[in-house]
């Protein structure tokens, strides 16, 4: 006999409520409580329907429950969640393996966020700095740049390139330094005796989807090899296919010796690696080391596992990673096209499936008028209000992050709403 399930209608109402009596209030949220979703779909609790250009945060990789994470992580729920880290677990492993080999051959260590797997990084960093030091001793500084976002955890947040992110939280973590971002001579300037890393977004993504110039990378990868220092690519926001490489680092031909990873690559799970090659990771290593210098009890839960080595199955299964290079491609296009039309367009950067649209709303014949424009969450607001989910950041950058699975259909729709908005219709 089957058992007889029961829905609660969820009342949107009461849910804002208890959100706002129980919870902390860390996040400026809409008044809509989400219910359900399916692929590029989400669906609020009075069933509106709306279309998911930026998948939370890009973590929502293959769209909302996609029928393979789902019968991955529903086989495994019955067959293992968690057996701790002393044990050896299947999905951890396969996961593992593809992150080495679409990777650099890297190891991966498995946490639960982007700020933990930097976390990871920076401690790996500086045990290297130890088998290397300087004259001064231990080389302990890691360099970051202006812009970036690296996390909110101690040492995530004073390598994050933004002041507002750490201010109230002093006394601050040292040996954390920025330079401008895409400037070689800075970062050259910036390295001294006690430098131990670079740590680095390949594209900028809180910082406003800012893509380098070309040499950047590879001038930054020689910079670490003349300086022996670790070159870390946080890949959290660029991971995993979203910019059209399995990691974004691919596009200059060049490897880092430390690659983190969270967001997309959980599929929606609290995922974060921290990939390290194997020179490096030695350091982490406890058959070598006689001690474990880095652990956390949940970092590769089976289940966790289980949703992201099938992410990466269908990734190959279905050739994802080059759907979102060319649907990029066009979208970009598309925009730019727009945008030599469209005074309140100013520019347009993307590669893949990330996308950054700069509105220009003081320029002449802008339709982002000062009577209801104030910056890009304007237009952000008025999307969602016509069911289509975008982001901004930095007061006038539009962010898109669909899906990998989005069809042709539903980007052209999405970016119509968007464009309807920018120009007042
Ligand atoms: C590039 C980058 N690194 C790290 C982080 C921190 O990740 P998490 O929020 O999972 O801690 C973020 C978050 O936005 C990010 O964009």
């Amino acid at each position: 006999m089957g058992m007889a399930t029961t829905t609660r209608a969820i009342k949107p109402q009461a849910v804002i409520d208890l959100h706002d009596r129980c919870m902390s209030l860390n996040y400026p949220r809409y008044p809509v409580v989400m219910e359900r979703g399916q692929g590029s779909r989400l669906y609020d609790s009075n069933g509106k329907e709306y279309l998911d250009l930026f998948a939370g945060f890009g973590a929502g990789l293959l769209g909302h429950c996609h029928p393979d994470l789902v019968n991955a992580v529903t086989d495994q729920a019955k067959k293992l969640w968690h057996a701790g880290n002393l044990l050896h677990t299947d999905p951890q492993t396969r996961l593992a393996e593809a992150i080495s080999r679409h990777g650099f051959g890297g190891r991966s260590f498995f946490c639960h966020s982007g700020a933990d797997a930097n976390e990871a990084a920076f401690k790996l960093a500086r045990l290297y700095g130890q088998t290397l030091p300087g004259p001064a001793g231990p080389r302990y500084k890691i360099i970051s740049t202006t812009g970036s976002f690296h996390g909110r955890s101690f040492g995530t947040m004073v390598a994050t390139g933004q002041t507002t992110v750490r201010k109230g939280f002093e006394p601050l973590l040292t040996g954390f330094e920025q330079v401008p971002y895409n400037d070689l001579d800075a970062m050259a300037e910036a390295i001294d005796d006690e430098t131990v890393a670079v740590i680095v977004e390949p594209i900028q993504g809180e910082g406003g989807v800012n893509i380098p110039s070309a040499g950047y990378l590879p001038g930054l990868r020689t910079l670490c090899d003349e300086h022996d220092m670790l070159l870390i690519c946080d890949e959290v926001w660029t991971g995993c296919g979203r910019t059209g490489k399995y990691f974004a680092y691919q596009h200059w031909a060049i490897e880092p010796d430390i690659m983190t990873l969270a967001k997309g690559v959980g599929g929606g799970l609290p995922v974060g690696v921290m990939c390290a090659s194997p020179r490096v990771a030695e350091l982490y290593d406890c058959r070598k080391q006689g001690v474990v210098k880095h652990a956390t009890t949940l970092g590769g839960n089976c289940l966790s596992m289980a949703a992201a080595a099938k992410l990466f199955d269908v990734l190959e299964r279905d050739d994802l990673v080059a759907h979102a290079l060319e649907m990029g491609a066009r979208a970009v296009e598309r925009l730019r096209e727009s945008a030599r039309q469209t005074p309140a367009i100013k520019r347009v950067r993307g590669v893949g499936l990330f996308i950054g649209i700069e509105l220009a709303p003081g320029t002449e014949g802008s339709t982002l008028e000062p009577a209801w424009f104030e910056n890009a969450k304007e237009v952000v607001d008025r999307c969602m209000e016509r069911g289509v989910l975008i982001n901004s950041t930095q007061g006038d950058v539009l962010r898109l992050a669909p899906p990998l699975t989005i069809s042709q259909d539903d980007l052209d729709q999405g970016i119509d709403v968007i464009e309807q908005v920018i120009t007042g219709q």
